[in-house]
C-alpha cells in the first residue's frame, strides 16, 4: 500500500481540465488515502489569485463534480497553493522554486515533484526549459513532467515539442497523457485477452473477420471551436485515443507485464500500419462534418454555424476508417475504427467479429446462426457480451442468438474522472505503462500525417451527417464493400 507523497505543480490551475478533472480525482485520492497526506498542489495561472481563491475555485469544483460526502475537503482545500506566473519570466520561476523549496520541508516531501501541464501546449517546451535552467527539477527527490494532449499537431511539431521537453527531463520522467488509457475498461481489453484461454487462441486473421472500434459523442465541439477548427476529430481523437485502443487489441501478449514489455508489443503495432499512401486515403478513410439535427426534441445548429468555426471550414467532425495491420496474426483482417461528435449516442464499444463456421449447418434452419461477436463495452456502461447462437427452444434444429452480458457498473456513470485518478496515481509512483512513449507518438503521427495532408490535398466537399445520426452514408459503405456492416451499438 504505497503512499506516493508528492508536491504537484499545475500550470493551467484556473483552466477547465484542472477543474472538471485534476481537482476532483486529486480529491478522490486523498480522501481513500492513497496518496500521502504530505502533499501539496501549487496552481500555476497568468491571473493574480491568491491561494485563497485558488482554495475556493479546487472547493466548488469538487462540490460540483463529485456528489455525496466531502468529509476532509477543508484539509485538502488548505494544501492548495497558488502562484502567478510569467511563463517567459525567469524571475517568476525563481519565486516558483522559493515557494517548492519551503513547501517541501513544511511538508516533508523529500524533493518528490510532478509538474503537470494542463494548458495551452506552445508554452510547454518553454516551461520545461526554465524548470531545468532554474533548477527547478534539481531535488533530492524524484521529478516528472506530466503533458497533456495535444502532444503536437503533426509529427513535425511534435518533435520538436519533444526535443524541448528531453532537455529537461529523461524520457522515462515525461508521462504523456491519454485519458483513454486510463478507463477501467480499456485497461480490461489486456486480461481479457491474455487471461482467458478461449479468446487468445482465437484472436488471430484464422478466426476473426473483422475489429469495430466506435467511440461516438452526442456533444458538439460547444465552445472549442478554436482548438478544434485546428485540429479536426483525426488528431482530437483517431490519433491518440483510438490508435491506442488499436494497440491494445492487435499487439502480441507481452513477455511480462512490465511497462517495458507492453509497450514494446504496442509499438510494434503501430510500426505494422499499413501506411495510407495518398491515392487510397479515399478509400479507406471517410470524413464528415455534422449538420443540423434534432436531439430529445430540441433542435441543434450544424458545426458551421457554431462559435469559432470559419463559415466553409473543412475541419472534419466525425471519421471512420479501415486499418490494416501487415503482420502474420492479423493479414487481412480490417480494424474499423469511427469517432464524432453529434452522433445518436455517448458510447464507445469494441467489436470483435469472428468468422463463420467452415460449414453451416443450420443455413437453411430458421434464421441464419449469426455471427460470434466479443463486445467490449467501454463506456457508458462498462463490461462484455459475448453473442453466441443456440437452439430456439420448441423447435427441432433452429437457432436463436444468445446473449451473455456482463456489466460492471462504473461508480461515476462515465469513467473520465476515473481514468484520471489512476493516471495522477500512477505517476506518483513511477508507472509509466498507462502513458504513450514517444515511439507510439512518432509512430502515430506518420500515420496520420499522410492521412491529413491527403484530405488538404482534396478540393472535394465534406460529406454531411444530421446531428443525432450514426455519421455519413459513406462510412457505411466503407464496411458494406468489404462486405460487413457496422454492429449496432446502442
Ligand atoms: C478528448 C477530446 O481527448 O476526449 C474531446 O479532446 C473529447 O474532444 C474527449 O470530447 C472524449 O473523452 P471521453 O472520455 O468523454 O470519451
Amino acid at each position: 500500500n504505497e503512499q506516493p507523497k508528492s508536491i504537484i505543480v499545475i500550470f493551467g490551475a484556473t483552466g477547465d481540465l484542472a477543474k472538471r478533472k485534476l481537482y476532483p480525482s486529486l480529491f478522490h485520492l486523498f480522501q481513500k488515502g492513497h496518496i500521502s497526506e504530505q502533499f501539496a498542489v501549487v496552481g500555476i495561472g497568468r491571473r493574480e489569485w491568491s491561494d485563497e481563491t485558488l482554495r475556493t475555485q479546487v472547493r466548488d469544483s469538487i462540490k460540483n463534480e463529485i456528489e455525496g460526502e466531502h468529509t476532509k475537503l477543508e484539509e485538502f482545500c488548505n494544501q492548495f497553493y497558488y502562484k502567478a506566473l510569467n511563463v517567459t519570466s525567469k524571475q517568476s520561476y525563481t519565486e516558483l522554486k522559493t515557494l517548492l523549496d519551503q513547501l517541501d520541508s513544511r511538508y516533508h516531501i523529500g524533493g518528490n515533484r510532478v509538474f503537470y501541464m494542463a494548458m495551452a501546449p506552445e508554452f510547454f517546451g518553454t516551461i520545461a526549459s526554465y524548470l531545468k535552467s532554474e533548477q527547478l527539477t534539481d531535488t533530492e527527490g524524484w521529478t516528472r513532467l506530466v503533458i497533456e494532449k495535444p502532444f503536437g499537431h503533426d509529427l513535425e511539431s511534435a518533435e520538436t515539442l519533444n526535443t524541448e521537453i528531453r532537455e529537461a527531463f529523461r524520457e522515462d520522467e515525461i508521462y504523456r497523457i491519454d485519458h483513454y488509457l486510463g478507463k477501467e475498461m480499456v485497461q480490461n481489453i489486456q486480461v481479457i485477452r491474455f487471461a482467458n484461454a478461449v479468446f487468445e487462441p482465437l484472436w488471430n486473421n484464422q478466426h476473426i473477420a473483422n475489429v469495430q472500434i466506435t467511440s461516438s459523442e452526442r456533444l458538439g465541439v460547444e465552445d472549442r471551436g478554436g482548438y478544434y477548427e485546428n485540429s479536426g476529430a483525426l488528431r482530437d481523437m483517431v490519433q491518440n485515443h483510438l490508435l491506442q485502443m488499436v494497440t491494445l487489441l492487435a499487439m502480441d501478449p507481452p513477455l511480462r507485464l512490465t511497462t517495458e514489455e507492453i509497450r514494446s508489443e504496442k509499438i510494434k503495432v503501430l510500426r505494422a500500419l499499413r501506411p495510407i499512401v495518398e491515392q487510397k486515403v479515399k478509400d479507406s478513410f471517410v470524413r464528415a462534418q455534422y449538420g443540423q439535427g434534432v436531439y430529445d426534441g430540441e433542435k441543434v445548429q450544424g458545426y458551421l454555424k457554431e462559435k469559432n468555426v470559419a463559415p466553409d471550414s473543412k475541419t472534419e467532425t466525425f471519421v471512420a476508417g479501415k486499418l490494416l495491420i501487415d503482420n502474420y496474426r492479423w493479414a487481412g483482417v480490417p480494424f474499423y475504427i469511427r469517432t464524432g461528435k453529434r452522433m445518436a449516442a455517448k458510447s464507445t464499444k469494441i467489436v470483435i467479429e469472428f468468422k463463420p463456421q467452415p460449414h453451416n449447418l443450420y443455413l437453411n434452419n430458421g434464421d441464419d446462426p449469426g455471427a460470434n461477436l466479443l463486445v467490449i463495452h467501454i463506456q457508458p456502461d462498462e463490461g462484455m457480451s459475448l453473442m453466441l447462437n443456440g437452439k430456439k427452444i420448441g423447435t427441432t434444429g433452429d437457432t436463436s442468438s444468445v446473449n451473455l452480458h456482463y456489466s460492471q457498473h462504473g461508480i461515476d456513470g462515465i469513467n473520465t474522472p476515473e481514468a484520471y485518478e489512476r493516471l495522477l496515481f500512477d505517476c506518483m509512483i513511477g508507472d509509466a505503462t498507462n502513458f504513450a512513449h514517444w515511439d507510439e507518438v512518432n509512430l502515430s503521427w506518420t500515420y496520420i500525417d499522410a492521412i491529413s495532408e491527403a484530405w488538404e490535398g482534396d478540393k472535394d466537399s465534406l460529406p454531411s451527417y444530421s446531428s443525432g445520426s450514426m455519421g455519413p452514408k459513406e462510412a457505411e459503405d466503407l464496411l458494406l464493400k468489404d462486405g460487413f456492416h457496422w454492429w449496432p451499438i446502442e
